[in-house]
């Protein structure tokens, strides 16, 4: 069985996540989707909250399992028995990053290899950042994410009080 580890902060996961996690799942026997417990950043959703948000958006996908990890990547890749890390690469902007991080990972374990899948078109501007961004401020976010996400991002953000000229971080 060949097993390839998702990692990611999926807060909350988007359209673009979710085309990357379908193609790797007709790549691999087994894709582990892990949500990083990451106790520095404050996300909107809980790290049980972007489980069941990925449980919930995945469900029809029979090799794909949801878990949440803390630590590094390798060492969740390894707990799994995975020899293989997805990421996904939207733009030229992201490559500076992934290719340190790969290249750290593979420092750390070199029995572990990154494998870049190239976002679809479609989706190569979407981030969760600015998916926040805009359901803060009441825009749709239907084309951002799936049905079960929209309804999720609406109850965190409702009755919030939106000033004009306000401030957030996302
Ligand atoms: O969705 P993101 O925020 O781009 O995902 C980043 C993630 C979780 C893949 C990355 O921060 C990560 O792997 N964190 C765990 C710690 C680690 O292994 N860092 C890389 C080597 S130092």
């Amino acid at each position: 069985m060949v097993r390839a580890i998702y990692p990611g902060s999926f807060d909350p996961a988007t359209f673009g996540h979710l085309d990357i996690i379908r193609r790797a799942s007709a790549l691999f026997d087994e894709v582990v989707v892990g949500v990083l417990n990451n106790s520095v950043k404050s996300p909107l959703f809980s790290v049980e909250e972007r489980v069941n948000i990925l449980e919930n958006i995945t469900a029809d996908i029979p090799n794909v399992k949801i878990t949440s990890f803390g630590g590094l990547s390798v060492n969740f890749a390894r707990s799994c028995g995975a020899k293989v890390i997805i990421r996904g690469l939207r733009a030229i902007t992201d490559f500076e990053y992934e290719l340190q991080m790969a290249q750290t990972n593979r420092v750390l374990a070199t029995d572990v290899d990154t494998m870049f899948l190239t976002t679809s078109l479609q989706y190569a501007y979407l981030s969760s950042t600015t998916v926040k961004e805009a359901a803060y401020f009441g825009a749709d976010i239907s084309k951002f994410v799936p049905e079960y996400v929209v309804r999720c991002v609406e109850k965190k953000y409702a009755g919030r009080v939106k000033q004009e000229g306000e401030n957030s971080t996302f």
